[in-house]
C-alpha cells in the first residue's frame, strides 16, 4: 500500500499544545522576545491576551520551556479556581510548604514574606496562570496585590472579549503590567505556519501542496485563526487519507484541492450547507 503521508500529515494538526512543535514566524517570533524581554524587566505583571486561538497556551508553555533552565518558573494551564487551593498550591509547588486546612490570602502573604528573602530580582518565582479569565475578581486582585510586593511575577494569559476589554482598561493599564496582544495569522504567515508545521515533521510532500491559492481558501474560512486551522486541516488530511485508501487516482498530489478543503470546512463547522 502506499506510504500514509496523509495519515501523517493528519495528527500535525491535532490541537495539543508542546514547546517542542512551537513555529518561528516573523510576527509570532517579535512577540515572543518581547515577552521574554519582560519577564526580565522590574514589572510586576505581564498579561497575554488575545481572542481563543490565537496562541496564549502555546506562548505560556514555551516561555515556562525556555525559562526553566535558568529561572524558577511554575506553570499552570487549568486554574486553581478554590481562592484557599489555590495558595496552598502555590505555598508548596513555590516553598514546599504544606499547609494543612484553609489558607487565606493574609496566612500565604506571611508565608510568603517569611520565606521569600531574597532581594536579587534574577531569583524571583515566576508563576504563569493560563485561562485567567476565569478566576475571580477577588483573586484576581489579590494575585495583584502578591505581585506588589515583588517577591513574586505573575504572567497571566486573558481570553479577549468586549467585556474583559473593560477590565483591561481599569487594572491593567498601569505601568506595573505590560500587556502582549496576540492576534490571529495573515495570509502569508498562514501559509509559513502551515509549512513549517508539516516541514517540521519531515511532511515535505504534503507542504508542497499548499500554494497561495489554497492559503487564502482557508485563510477565507479560518481569518487565520490557529486553533481553526488546525481543525480544517485535521479534517482535510483525514479526507485525503480516506481518498488516498479508497480511492487513489482520484486526488492529485501537486496541488490540495480547494474542494476538498470546502468539504473539510462542512465537516469542521466553518462552513454551513
Ligand atoms: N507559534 C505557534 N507554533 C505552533 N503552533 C501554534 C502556535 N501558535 C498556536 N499554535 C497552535 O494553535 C492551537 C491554538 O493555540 P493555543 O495556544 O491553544 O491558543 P489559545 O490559548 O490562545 O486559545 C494550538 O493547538 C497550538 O498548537
Ligand atoms: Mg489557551
Amino acid at each position: 500500500m502506499r506510504s500514509s503521508i496523509f495519515d501523517n500529515s493528519k495528527d500535525i494538526f491535532l490541537d495539543t499544545v508542546n514547546a517542542k512543535d512551537f513555529v518561528q514566524l516573523d510576527r509570532v517570533s517579535t512577540i515572543y522576545q518581547s515577552l521574554k524581554d519582560s519577564v526580565n524587566k522590574p514589572l510586576k505583571m505581564i498579561l497575554l491576551y488575545g481572542k481563543p486561538g490565537t496562541g496564549k497556551s502555546m506562548f505560556l508553555t514555551k516561555l515556562y520551556h525556555d525559562l526553566s533552565q535558568s529561572k524558577k518558573v511554575y506553570l499552570y494551564n487549568t486554574p486553581i479556581l478554590d481562592e484557599s487551593e489555590f495558595y496552598k498550591t502555590l505555598a508548596h509547588d513555590l516553598l514546599d510548604v504544606k499547609y494543612r486546612g484553609e489558607l487565606n490570602y493574609t496566612q500565604f502573604m506571611k508565608i510568603i514574606n517569611e520565606h521569600i528573602v531574597d532581594e536579587n530580582p534574577d531569583n524571583i518565582p515566576i508563576i504563569l496562570l493560563d485561562e485567567a479569565q476565569l478566576y475571580s475578581a477577588t483573586l484576581m486582585e489579590n494575585i495583584r496585590l502578591l505581585s506588589d510586593t515583588r517577591k513574586v511575577k505573575f504572567v497571566i494569559t486573558l481570553h479577549k472579549t468586549e467585556k474583559e476589554d473593560l477590565i483591561a482598561k481599569e487594572h491593567f493599564q498601569t505601568r506595573i503590567w505590560e500587556s502582549i496582544e496576540l492576534e490571529n495569522a495573515s495570509a502569508s504567515e498562514l501559509k509559513m505556519y502551515i509549512q513549517k508545521k508539516l516541514m517540521k515533521a519531515n511532511c515535505f510532500d504534503s507542504a508542497s501542496m499548499f500554494q497561495m491559492k489554497s492559503i487564502n481558501l482557508i485563510y477565507k474560512l479560518t481569518s487565520g485563526n490557529y486553533r481553526d486551522t488546525n481543525k480544517l486541516l485535521y479534517t482535510l488530511f483525514e479526507i485525503y487519507t480516506w481518498y488516498n485508501e479508497n480511492n487513489p487516482i482520484k486526488i492529485n498530489r501537486s496541488n490540495i484541492s480547494n474542494k476538498l478543503i470546502e468539504m473539510a470546512a462542512l465537516h469542521t463547522g466553518l462552513i454551513n450547507d
